[in-house]
């Protein structure tokens, strides 16, 4: 049972100033926690200030950079005297990739893994050592490690290899947390799947109107919220267009790649699309 969102509690959100961090951070606020947002987008941390009120805190800076977390250390240490409840490691770009043309530029891939994984490794190197030593001088003390992940780590569809392989690294550093503190019952680690959701991210900065298929950023950290509270450490968020066993079954096809020998992404293959459709077809 989860005991993060309530009042008082302390909360830390990379990418907050913007989409699915925003709509964390406004929950938390919701509860009367008091909230540091840290986003590198200067105009997007001056507006999400803005609408969420005092309670609140902004600091600008780039998770890939370490130095920029030892100055968030230093926020944390002086305004919240070194306690965190609830430490949300969000913050990602979707930089596009390829292996060939001008998105196969390393410099590109490097960006992608600096900011989407590096940025949660820099996160967890940190604010670890703080939330274990709360956790260990208080067995009252909850804390609750949320990091973001996508579908696109786990099922690897085709395009954006970058991103893609981020992803990857991000679950298996998430799975790794979670088995190093099993031990500290008072810590637990959440995995955020967000299915598509409607956020600058995702389609949202093309001004266009958003589509029936996503689901809003609200939707995604209610869902977290609520299987957070069940303790579990894996949030795979549904969205309109896909429900919890098509996710399910989706991730066991691409599992099953290795175990039956198929060839890679077999799913997007021409000579593996009946198999597939049958796969879909099946009860689980
Ligand atoms: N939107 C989706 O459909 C979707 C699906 C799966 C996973 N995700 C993941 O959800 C997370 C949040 O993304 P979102 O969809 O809310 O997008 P978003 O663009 O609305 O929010 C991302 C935020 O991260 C910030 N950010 C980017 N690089 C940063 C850096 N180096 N340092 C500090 N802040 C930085 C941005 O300024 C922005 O405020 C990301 O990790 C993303 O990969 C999103």
């Amino acid at each position: 049972m989860s005991t993060i969102f309530k009042k008082a509690n302390t909360a830390v959100i990379t990418g907050g100033a913007s989409g699915i961090g925003l709509a964390l951070a406004q929950k938390c606020v919701g509860y009367g926690m008091r909230v540091l947002v840290a986003d590198w987008d200067a105009k997007g941390l001056e507006d999400a200030a803005k609408s969420l009120g005092s309670g609140v805190s902004t600091a600008r800076v780039d998770v890939s950079k370490v130095e920029d977390w030892g100055e968030l250390k230093g926020r944390v240490e002086k305004e919240f005297g070194g306690q965190i409840n609830l430490l949300a490691l969000n913050a990602g770009i979707g930089a596009r990739t390829a292996f060939e043309g001008a998105e196969a530029d390393p410099s590109i891939f490097r960006k992608v893994l600096d900011v989407n994984f590096f940025g949660i490794v820099n996160g967890v190197s940190t604010f670890l050592p703080f939330i274990k030593e709360k956790a260990s001088s208080s067995s009252d003390y909850q804390s609750a490690i949320v990091i973001t992940g996508s579908k696109q780590g786990i099922t690897n569809p085709p395009g954006n290899p970058a991103y893609n392989a981020s992803k990857a690294a991000v679950k298996s550093l998430a799975e790794q947390l979670s088995y190093d503190l099993r031990a500290q019952k008072n810590i637990n680690v959440h995995i955020l799947v967000p299915g598509w959701t409607w956020t600058a991210l995702a389609g949202a900065a093309s001004g266009r109107a958003k589509p029936e298929a996503p689901w809003t950023p609200a939707q995604v950290v209610d869902y977290l919220e609520g299987k957070m509270r069940e303790g579990k450490f894996w949030v795979l968020c549904p969205d309109n267009d896909v429900d919890e066993v098509t996710d399910k079954k989706r991730m066991l096809w691409s599992a099953g790649d290795a175990v039956e020998g198929r060839a890679p992404l077999s799913r997007w293959r021409d000579e593996f699309k009946g198999e597939f459709a049958k796969w879909m077809e099946k009860d689980l």
